[in-house]
């Protein structure tokens, strides 16, 4: 398995605090089976402001730390854009940082209580620049739960997207884990990652997610989602993917009210 989201690098966002919690996450990550895990730090201007260079520096010396203490992971670099104006011209400057620094994919994090305007412009621009976009965790964001519309013209455009191991797992709730299947279902979704953040904050296990993952798509396409895609994306080449189906507020409503008719159908007393 790949994981291709993971707060690992010690000291420099809200993931792991120190080399020893780095160390033991990464030991975390093989005993769960992930053999492959890209770095990526929050990238939040005035926040955490990580650039490219300082992300290469502390990736090369977790590779010297992993070996020293003979733990069998391999770590790429990459970084978790805060949605901002200038990330394309940033990418283009060498200034922050891609997934494992191919210049082909960005993860993209939204802000998260609601949408900017002309979204679709942003990822047109980053799409035309040859940087595919990959939403991370929309299946947590408020607007999107309550209205994928979006979500389904983004994906259209060719914008991937990740969902988070512990969503599916139902940690962050029913609501957020029904959500996760629906995307999934709906082939809106194409990466399942960790998002881990320390050895017990979200751990980085995905091996029960895959497992979840497997009993709703099957097992071709869960492995899609933690291996071939995230391969693929690693070697910076294109990906090959489902043709989306569009989930629409209008048509959940449709299915809610179907669910009620078909519940009250059943209370009816038949002739
Ligand atoms: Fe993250």
């Amino acid at each position: 398995m790949i994981d291709l989201h993971s707060h690992i690098l010690p000291g420099i966002d809200d993931g792991a605090p120190d080399w020893s919690h780095t160390l033991s996450m990464a030991a975390t990550a093989v005993e769960d089976g992930i053999r492959a895990l890209v770095c990526t730090p929050h990238c939040i201007p005035g926040c955490f402001d990580n650039r490219r260079t300082p992300i290469l520096d502390a990736v090369d010396q977790l590779r010297e730390r992993l070996m020293e203490a003979g733990i069998p992971l391999q770590v790429y670099p990459g970084s978790e854009l805060r949605l901002d104006r200038r990330i394309g011209d940033s990418i283009e400057s060498g200034q922050i940082m891609t997934l494992n620094d191919t210049g082909r994919y960005a993860l993209i994090e939204l802000p998260p209580q609601m949408l900017p305007p002309h979204l679709e412009t942003f990822f047109w621009d980053l799409i035309s620049r040859g940087v595919t976009p990959v939403i991370a965790h929309p299946e947590r964001h408020p607007v999107l739960i309550h209205d994928p519309e979006p979500l389904c013209h983004w994906v259209e455009m060719g914008v991937l997207t990740q969902i988070t191991a512990a969503s599916l797992m139902g940690r962050f709730g029913s609501m957020v884990r029904r959500f996760s299947i629906e995307l999934m279902e709906h082939g809106l979704t194409h990466i399942l990652a960790t998002d881990s953040h320390g050895p017990q904050v979200r751990a980085p296990r995905l091996s029960s997610a895959y497992m979840e993952a497997r009993a709703i798509l099957g097992e071709a396409r869960a492995m899609d989602m933690i291996q071939t895609i995230p391969q693929q994306i690693l070697k910076g080449k294109p990906t090959a993917t489902t043709a989306p189906l569009c989930l629409t507020r209008r048509a959940r409503n449709r299915s809610i009210f179907d669910l009620l008719t078909s519940w009250l159908g059943r209370l009816t007393p038949r002739g």
